[in-house]
């Protein structure tokens, strides 16, 4: 299949996620955020990592290539936010969250909350993109 087919099948699969229309609304409730956020999650059940290619910058730019790829059309451009529920990305948690805790985000995904697994991608090419989301 091709990628742009994969991520629209995928970005249909968030929109009719069950949790899809109460994120929406408590969103659309002053953003306070009923449930607890998928970094606060996974940190409890995620193992320490460390990231290989950490701030380096060669690692950055591929990782950003990945995301614009991979991430954007959920997260937004540069993951300035984008189709709800998919939350930005460029805030202090995910900035400060351990990168054990990205890596087994990016593991497991939560189908369930909208958010896909991307275990299919290279370990490489995951680390790529957690340095460049430490970037954002
Ligand atoms: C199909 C849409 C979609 C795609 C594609 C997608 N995500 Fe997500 N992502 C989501 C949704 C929805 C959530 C919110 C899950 C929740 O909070 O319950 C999420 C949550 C996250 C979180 C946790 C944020 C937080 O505040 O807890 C991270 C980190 C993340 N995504 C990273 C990525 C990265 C990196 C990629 C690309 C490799 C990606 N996502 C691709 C939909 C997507």
């Amino acid at each position: 299949m091709k990628p742009a087919i994969v991520m629209s099948r995928l970005c249909l699969l968030c929109l009719i996620s069950p949790i899809g229309p109460i994120n929406m609304l408590s969103s659309a409730s002053g953003g306070k955020r009923i449930h607890r956020s998928l970094v606060e999650q996974a940190s409890r059940t995620a193992k320490p990592r460390s990231n290989p290619f950490d701030g380096q910058e060669r690692h950055i730019q591929a990782g950003a290539k990945l995301f614009a790829g991979e991430c954007a059309a959920c997260h937004g451009e540069n993951g300035a936010g984008g189709l709800s529920p998919a939350p930005p990305l460029r805030q202090t948690e995910v900035r400060q969250a351990a990168p054990g805790t990205l890596f087994w985000i990016l593991r497991n995904g939560s189908l369930p909350r909208g958010m896909p697994s991307f275990a299919h991608l290279p370990e490489q090419q995951r680390w790529q993109i957690i340095t460049y989301l430490k970037e954002l």
